[in-house]
């Protein structure tokens, strides 16, 4: 391993306890089951890729993950204590670096939390940073968050943009078929089944506009989602924010 990724990256890997093991395995077995058939192939293929340094045997350590994150993409993971500043967030982006925290929910959690731990961090968000597609559209982003720091009506567009793709993402295949690739789906065995199952939910194509102009509340479960055809699209939408924002 190189020392820029030592350097970059604390996690207490001794400090987590056996009940910390015991929760990361039920989360990890009980998400790898409902997402073998409701998750993207992309999806699927990086959580495979992974095995077993990410799986529910032990929390996963944060310098085997970035080992084959940067050997991928180039991309590493920031420690972080918490949520950060939008413009660091969008920096680090970026610079391909995704942040997470290191502590687990307790037992009593497994099913709500009020800020993501690692399991969402790294079971939600990790993996697709080995899809080139998808990683080249989060460091894009970054870079577009850099670009307008400080310009609010943009950073609050890329913001929405952001949740309604990386964070909340569905995918509609040829065939018709629904998927998800959104981390705060894929982390969520709740938010899985709400896609599907809760008849109040809304399913929309992809449409640049209606997710710039869609406000969201972190707090609440979604009701409205945004779904691609593949990732290309992804690129395309940047492509054209790009493109627009230039002008
Ligand atoms: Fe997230």
């Amino acid at each position: 391993m190189s020392a820029t990724i030592e350097s970059s990256v604390f996690q207490d890997y001794d400090a987590y306890t056996p009940a910390d093991y015991s929760v990361w395995k039920k989360l990890a077995e009980r998400q790898l089951t409902a997402l073998r058939a409701v998750a993207c192939q992309e999806y699927l293929d990086c959580l495979d890729a992974l095995h077993p340094v990410l799986s529910p045997d032990h929390p996963p350590r944060f310098s085997d993950l970035n080992e084959r994150l940067t050997a991928a993409h180039g991309w590493s993971i920031k420690v972080v204590p918490g949520f950060l500043p939008v413009d660091e967030f969008f920096g680090l982006l970026a610079r391909r670096r995704f942040c997470s925290s290191t502590w687990l929910r307790g037992e009593d959690q497994l099913d709500y939390l009020e800020e993501p731990d690692m399991f969402h961090d790294i079971f939600g968000h990790i993996p697709l940073y080995l899809n080139q597609d998808y990683a080249t559209f989060a460091e894009r982003l970054g870079q577009l968050g850099v670009k307008y720091a400080g310009d609010e009506e943009k950073i609050t567009q890329l913001q929405r943009l952001y949740w309604f793709t990386i964070e909340f993402g569905v995918l509609r295949q040829a065939d018709g078929e629904l998927k998800v690739y959104g981390a705060g789906i894929c982390s969520s065995y709740g938010e899985t089944k709400h896609v599907y199952d809760d008849p109040r939910v809304e399913i929309v194509p992809f449409e640049l506009d209606a997710v710039l102009a869609q406000d969201f509340i972190i707090s609440e479960v979604q009701m409205k989602y945004f779904a691609i055809r593949d990732f290309a699209e992804l690129w395309a939408v940047v492509d054209e924010l790009e493109q627009r924002w230039a002008d």
